[in-house]
């Protein structure tokens, strides 16, 4: 009998396995979700855990509305906190199980699956287990359309260019392993996104002994999908971070590629003031507030988004990004400025100038304006 399996079968002696579900917004499929986990987990000792963000459509209520008739439910709701990897990584760290699994909430992964991924962990037979959309048996049918179908390619072609394993399906988001393998992984984690077990594979001191078992990826009924513009930005992120062996972190990626934007906007924006007429540095100062304005909303909608400010809390942002970033620029003309006078070159000095004050604001953006 493995050793996931229990005579009594429910909770007696504490869950062996934990399956975590990351959801948002997946209140109408919280309770399918639980059956069909009831179904095809009976007779082991296991529990769910849904690590849900604060859903708006009532998705922590259908937890709890679960969790308060079933011991085996388990439910953790972040608030002011999004993000797939790092809801994950809560669940699992919240767990006590032998053997974890995650799994999405959408209905979307083949649940029959599920045994055969502990299974291949609990019996050793491997550290981390796979469902695959890729080997003999899988299929990829619930994928929504042609551009989806091209980009997981394309996302699984890039992510085996890094990866220390062979592995037809990086991508996925269905894996088992032991709890204890995650733990060890967790503190080297990038967390930030939507591929988990990428950055688990990636992250990892030592490479992991991969087993891929065929599933399915059925078509999405309720609810919709949450993969956007930020979270493509993300993986390539994630990819750069890991390969650049933390030296460049993914957030640093994202405040740059926003700060660049900065720049458009204050060259527009101080063009066309100018164009009206308005004098040269006025319309400078114009251009470069604009900026800060510009820069201020993509970091606090791209770059936190982990820790995105409303309301009040994002007016006292916006003033403390502005003075942070104004103390960046007077740091960096006086870098430029003093190393001009010791006679570098014009180009070396305004580089310095403007390297040093991207760390700065970098450093104190995150320690600062979006602290956790
Ligand atoms: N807590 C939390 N926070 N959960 C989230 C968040 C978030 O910010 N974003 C998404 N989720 C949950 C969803 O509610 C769903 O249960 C699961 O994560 C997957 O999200 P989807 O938005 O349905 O993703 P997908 O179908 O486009 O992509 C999935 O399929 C890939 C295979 O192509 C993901 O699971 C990938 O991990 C998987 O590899
Ligand atoms: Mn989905």
């Amino acid at each position: 009998m493995p050793a996931t399996d229990a005579p009594e079968g429910g909770m007696a002696g504490g869950p062996l396995i934990s399956i975590i579900v990351p959801c948002y917004n997946e209140a109408a499929n919280v309770a399918p979700l639980v059956a069909m986990l009831e179904s095809v987990m009976a007779g082991r000792r296991w529990e769910v855990i849904f690590v849900d963000d604060n859903s708006p459509d009532g998705t922590t209520e259908t937890i709890c509305a679960q969790a308060r008739r079933k011991s085996y439910v388990r439910g953790i709701c972040r608030i002011g906190r999004r993000g797939l990897s790092s809801a994950v990584i809560e669940g699992v760290l919240s767990s006590s199980a032998q053997v974890v699994a995650v799994m999405d909430g959408d209905l979307q992964h083949d649940e029959s699956r599920l045994i055969a991924l502990i299974d291949a962990v609990a019996a050793g037979t491997c550290d981390i287990a796979v469902g695959s959309r890729h080997v003999e048996g899988g299929s990829n049918a619930g994928l929504a359309n042609a551009w989806r179908h091209a980009l997981s390619d394309s996302g699984i072609w890039l992510a085996q260019r890094f990866l220390p394993v062979r592995l037809t399906d990086p991508m996925s988001g269905f894996f088992a392993l032991r709890r204890d393998t995650f733990v060890a992984i967790a503190p080297h984690l990038s967390g930030a996104g939507f591929k988990i077990l990428l950055d688990l594979l990636l992250s990892s001191r030592k490479p992991l002994t991969v087993r891929e078992i065929d599933c399915g990826f059925k078509p999405r009924v309720a609810g919709e999908s949450k993969l956007d513009a930020v979270v493509m930005l993300q993986f390539a992120a994630l990819l750069v971070e890991k390969v650049s062996r933390g030296l460049v972190p993914l957030r640093f990626v994202a405040f740059c590629a926003v700060g660049l934007a900065g720049i458009v906007a204050n060259l527009g924006v101080m063009h066309l003031v100018w164009l009206c007429g308005v004098h040269f540095s006025t319309a400078q100062a114009i251009g470069t507030i604009a900026a800060m304005v510009v820069n201020f909303s993509l970091d606090n909608n791209f770059t936190y988004r982990d820790r995105r400010l409303h309301g009040r809390r994002c007016v006292w942002g916006l003033v403390l990004f502005m003075l942070v970033c104004s103390v960046g620029a007077l740091a960096d003309v006086g870098v430029a400025h003093l190393m001009y006078a010791q006679s570098y070159r014009v180009n070396e000095a305004s580089l310095a100038g403007a390297v040093l004050a991207v760390v700065w604001n970098y450093a104190m953006s995150s320690t600062i304006v979006w602290r956790t």
